[in-house]
């Protein structure tokens, strides 16, 4: 196994915490759909939520809008691929908008770069992957590999395509894969050598479901979660994401972690509807 620089190892620290897990909050949907349903205004949406996460995954400009700068005990990872839109036919023409210098002058503690495996647009994602990674290395910068699938590869999300997908990413030197969960996941994980973290989704029905997808994530290797809709877009927010971290840090039962969500579900902690979601809202925030 190679040797990792004391910067890498301090920056994944950030990250992933003392017991190999992590519970990050991703933030970043914005970079393509804009002020989805649940972030609108995401200074507000976060702060009730910081307390229980080990690292936010978010764009550039929402860094440096809407989390202060005095933070502390709270890594960031930066979305360094974009440049397209939800209005677009697909989601995968992307290219690289952040650069490592520019990740470390802000204080990043890794970069998050999309795949897009069997997409229009897989063979130039892979580059961008390949080439955030160099960059990210003269720094000792870690790279988070995300399996991303858009519109058209979207009910690929088995575990053969995300073995596939997930393999790729660590086989180009992502430090962390993330991918989305699956039947059989116990797989993907064994055939990727690097650590995984989950993705949510698009929201679930009920607060069972989160709980049992993170469950099933843990139990079958993977260190921990990057869910963002799932969190955020739910009536008690910091409830929800408090079962999740007990799940992930403190090896609670979905049983025992249902528990706690329905014992914090009050008129604190309820969800701020700022503005109310149409069925367009739902609609582009459910594309991937
Ligand atoms: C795309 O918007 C991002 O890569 C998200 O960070 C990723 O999909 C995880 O968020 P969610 O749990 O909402 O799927």
């Amino acid at each position: 196994m190679a040797i990792m620089s004391w910067g890498k190892q301090n920056r994944l620290h950030q990250i992933i915490k003392s017991d190999g897990h992590t519970v990050m909050l991703a933030i970043d949907h914005g970079y393509f759909m804009g002020p989805t349903h649940g972030m609108e205004i995401p200074a507000r949406a976060i702060r009730p939520l910081l307390p229980y996460i080990d690292s936010l995954m978010l764009s550039p400009g929402i860094l440096t809008t809407s989390v202060p700068a005095t933070l502390g005990g709270v890594g960031w990872v930066l979305r360094a691929s974009g440049g397209n839109t939800v209005l677009d036919p697909d989601i995968d023409n992307e290219s690289l908008i952040l650069t490592a210098a520019e990740a470390i002058r802000l204080n990043a503690s890794a970069i998050a770069v999309s795949i897009y495996i069997g997409a229009e647009h897989q063979h130039q994602t892979l580059l961008n992957l390949s080439t955030a990674i160099n960059d990210a290395a003269q720094y000792n910068l870690p790279v988070l590999g995300v399996t991303a699938v858009g519109k058209k590869m979207k009910e690929k999300v088995e575990k053969r395509y995300l073995a596939l997908a997930s393999r790729i990413a660590a086989e180009f030197g992502a430090d962390i894969v993330k991918t989305y969960y699956c039947d059989g996941f116990e797989e993907v994980v064994a055939k990727t050598p690097v650590p995984i973290v989950v993705a949510g989704g698009p929201k679930l029905a009920t607060y069972r479901d989160v709980l049992e997808l993170t469950y099933r994530s843990i139990q079958a290797g993977a260190i921990g979660v990057d869910m963002g809709r799932n969190i955020w877009q739910s009536d008690y927010p910091a409830a929800i994401l408090q079962g999740v971290r007990a799940i992930v840090h403190e090896k609670a039962s979905v049983d025992q972690a249902l528990e706690l969500v329905e014992g914090l579900q009050n008129d604190s902690t309820r969800r701020e509807e700022l503005y109310v979601a149409t069925a367009e809202d739902v609609a582009i925030s459910s594309v991937h």
